[in-house]
């Protein structure tokens, strides 16, 4: 069984609620995407390891905690996925980024794999795979399935809105993979866009319609 883990932060909340509105623009809407995933990146790394640190401040020794085992990366998927990478480097700036390149055919609503660049050592890290949108789950299974086939396995996902189909698929597909997200909506619509989500966040983020 996945651990899904749906956010119950009020800023989270309340910045999601703001940018689902039709009259926010790409540069708000951008800018808020990127705050909303540096607080989801900060729920979601709560259970990261620590290790006793001696350190001196300016008066004494004293022994502090600092982050140990596995060294991060952060994978959007593309388009959509890039809007969430700076508000997560903001957080954890050692970080390295690979990017999966997918789009949903329109038709189909299946993923369509265009691009795949990985940091030479993903398979030796905790990977966040990040996309605002959850809807049927395509992307985000085959991303992962990707990432597995070169090695990866310790994989997280965070999206900012998911629909309930989109988590059954994950869970069937990927049950390993714990999910972090901010809203979990009703449904799809006919098009497999999530009701009542925001609209195209790829379209929203780069303000291409
Ligand atoms: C959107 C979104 C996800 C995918 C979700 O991307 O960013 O990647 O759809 O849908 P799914 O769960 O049904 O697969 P899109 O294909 O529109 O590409 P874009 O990011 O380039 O706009
Ligand atoms: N992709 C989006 O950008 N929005 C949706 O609602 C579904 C898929």
């Amino acid at each position: 069984m996945s651990e899904v883990y749906v956010m119950d932060h009020p800023l989270i909340q309340h910045k999601i609620t703001h940018i689902r509105k039709t009259d926010v623009g790409t540069k708000e809407f951008r800018e808020v995407v990127s705050e909303i995933a540096g607080l989801m990146c900060y729920e979601a790394t709560r259970d990261l390891k620590l290790q006793d640190v001696k350190i001196k401040t300016p008066l004494c020794e004293m022994v502090g905690k600092e982050l140990t085992g596995k060294k991060l990366a952060v994978v959007p998927i593309l388009r959509a996925g890039l809007g969430m990478v700076d508000g997560i480097l903001s957080l954890i700036p050692a970080a390295k980024v690979g990017h999966i390149g997918l789009y949903r055919d329109p038709e189909t609503h299946e993923p369509v794999e265009y691009y795949c660049k990985l940091p030479a050592d993903c398979s030796e890290r905790e990977v966040f795979v990040v996309d605002p949108m959850l809807a049927t789950g395509g992307s985000c299974s085959a991303a992962i399935q990707m990432l597995k086939e070169k090695g990866v396995k310790h994989i997280r996902f965070l999206c900012i809105i998911a629909a309930p189909e989109g988590v059954k698929r994950m869970e069937e597909d990927h049950p390993d993979v714990p999910l972090y997200i901010g809203a979990l909506d009703e449904r799809l619509n006919e098009h497999a866009y999530i009701l009542p989500g925001l609209g195209d966040a790829g379209d929203r983020i780069f303000g291409t319609k």
